[in-house]
């Protein structure tokens, strides 16, 4: 049974009329939402009927555009009688029915069985995914201390001052006493090998000529947890090599393999910065320590913003020997669990269904394939897929008047914050959507309402359908750990999971039709109600690079 917040998502969808037989835009609410039309429908609709008449008996589609080229000018090209090779209601209907038909729970329930058959080698043998950590044990909440932590994501590096408490009553146990955020624009982005981690240096020199940092240290050196949003090989608590980074990083040039702490601790050591690298950590897994810290019963951790990532405290046992070449015995036998850093973004190749805009997505970037998960659910993705609607749209059943708005056709030009922000408008009007629309991709008129609930439909269904797939990546892994502890749904427990990431934080609904379909699935399983919930963890990234070394004290 879809629960009550499924049910009010799908109530907020316009529901569209059967089959039409051509018209060209039957979702007007009312007349007046078509005043700029209103005078010429009629003569639209006469060449509208007369061409889909000749359409079907001669199957014009070329001969139509040879009769009515496509016009220069943009006025022209908006205000021209054309015909389209489909209406707004049928293409509207057919993304709908390309989008919801994988979300039942059975398919979804499939796509996990699918997505655990594909970790079953890369739990045996891997490099780039399903990356153990050396970190073992979970915090109690009870550590305590003052550390510098690093974050490198894909557009910001901050380096903040943190202070962990531990649990008290009425304060808080973990607090930024101080932040630097510098960005990362391509500039940084490109820098190669050695460059990059030299400007690493330099920012983090600035951070700590803060007085108020000064203050903090003293005289002695200062230990330092970074959260790295890449895969790293860990060789120890505090070092791992550079493994590829993609989000168009080239530190990696001349350096890939090389140790990352000391990469960065080498240019800091030039710089007589007072610094010690005590612990590295993926930014998942900083997640969920952080998460962890606050709430016991954290065993994963969900990074959904830009890029994506799931991270999971399993049995050791849960991966092959060979996956700890080079451990030292001591932790072999000492840790029962394992931090494991899955890169799940990495995995669903040919699990999860792709419709044609997804596939132009993956043949026009740079890495074709290696993400298949992220393409589905990032960030940086949502707003491209819709982007590759929009301008089929326009083209083909003429969303705007076929007026196609400024840069729409460059790639990655549609955010994915602005689709959040129109979804965001609640009121009957959809002014607001339609004003902050048409600032970001000007027309030489306002977008109608149409327009507007048309681009508001697509989204609601492209990013239903990542919650959905976001929510089958979850149920694999944790049938993967409920085998992996050697117990069944149902005697399986209460489990948490530390979110963090502007689409799983932010975006309208997101997390709760996620919620929605984790609940739906992990009940069919045979789970008890609720065994799951999605908590969001602010500014994980940061705390959890602290929380990793307190760890390490205590
Ligand atoms: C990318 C990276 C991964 C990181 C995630 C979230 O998918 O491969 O390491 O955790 O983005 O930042």
């Amino acid at each position: 049974m879809p629960c009550l917040l499924l049910k009010r998502f799908k109530s907020r969808r316009t529901t569209l009329p059967p089959e039409s037989d051509g018209a060209r835009d039957t979702t007007a609410p009312s007349a007046t939402h078509h005043d700029r039309a209103w005078y010429i429908k009629p003569m639209f609709d006469f060449w509208q009927s007369l061409l889909a008449a000749l359409e079907r008996i001669a199957m014009l589609p070329s001969l139509i555009h040879s009769v009515f080229p496509r016009l220069p000018s943009r006025k022209r090209t908006r205000d021209a009688v054309r015909t389209y090779e489909r209406t707004m209601d049928d293409l509207l209907r057919e993304i709908q029915r390309l989008l919801e038909a994988p979300l039942t729970p059975a398919e979804l329930m499939h796509m996990s069985g699918r997505l655990q058959e594909q970790f079953a080698p890369k739990l045996q043998a891997s490099d780039i995914c399903m990356l153990p950590s050396y970190n073992d044990k979970l915090p109690t909440g009870l550590e305590r201390g003052t550390y510098l932590a690093l974050d490198v994501g894909g557009s910001t590096f901050r380096v903040a001052v943190v202070e962990l408490t531990g649990k008290q009553t009425n304060t808080k146990s973990m607090r930024i006493v101080t932040m630097k955020s510098y960005k990362i624009d391509n500039s940084v982005r490109h820098l190669k090998g050695t460059a990059f981690f030299d400007w690493m240096a330099e920012k983090i020199e600035a951070a700590i000529a803060d007085p108020q940092v000064k203050k903090i240290t003293g005289l002695k050196t200062f230990p330092m947890g970074l959260a790295w949003s890449f895969p790293v090989e860990q060789t120890s608590i505090r070092s791992g090599n550079l493994l590829p980074m993609g989000k168009g990083f080239r530190a990696t040039e001349g350096t890939l393999g090389q140790d990352l702490s000391e990469l960065i601790m080498a240019p800091c050591r030039k710089r007589n910065l007072p610094v010690h690298m005590d612990s590295i950590i993926n930014d998942s897994s900083a997640t969920l320590l952080s998460r962890a810290y606050e709430d016991p019963s954290t065993r994963f951790a969900v990074i959904l913003g830009t890029g994506f990532n799931i991270s999971v405290h399993l049995p050791v046992s849960a991966l092959a020997t060979s996956k700890y070449k080079g451990y030292p015995q001591k932790w072999l036998d000492e840790a029962s669990h394992v931090l494991v850093n899955t890169e799940l973004s990495m995995f669903g190749k040919n699990i999860f269904p792709t419709t044609r805009w997804d596939d132009q997505l993956n043949e026009t970037h740079v890495r074709p394939d290696f993400q298949p998960f992220e393409h589905m659910i990032s960030g940086r993705y949502l707003g491209e897929v819709v982007r590759l609607i929009i301008v089929e749209a326009v083209r083909t059943a003429g969303l705007f008047s076929g007026e196609m708005p400024e840069q729409l056709t460059e790639l990655y030009s549609l955010d994915t914050g602005t689709l959040a922000a129109m979804e965001l408008d609640g009121s009957k009007s959809l002014t607001n959507a339609a004003t902050l629309f048409q600032e970001k991709h000007p027309l030489s008129k306002p977008p109608t309402y149409n327009d507007i609930n048309f681009i508001r439909q697509v989204s609601q269904l492209v990013s239903h359908r990542a919650a959905a797939f976001l929510a089958a990546g979850i149920h694999s892994l944790w049938d993967l750990r409920i085998a992996s502890e050697g117990l069944t749904p149902a005697t399986a427990g209460y489990m948490a999971i530390g979110c963090n990431g502007s689409v799983i934080e932010k975006y309208p609904l997101f997390r709760e039709l996620c919620q929605s379909h984790l609940d739906e699935l992990t009940t069919a399983s045979g789970a008890e109600p609720k065994s799951i919930a999605l908590e969001v963890a602010v500014e994980s990234a940061i705390f959890g690079a602290a929380v990793a070394v307190c760890c390490l004290e205590s």
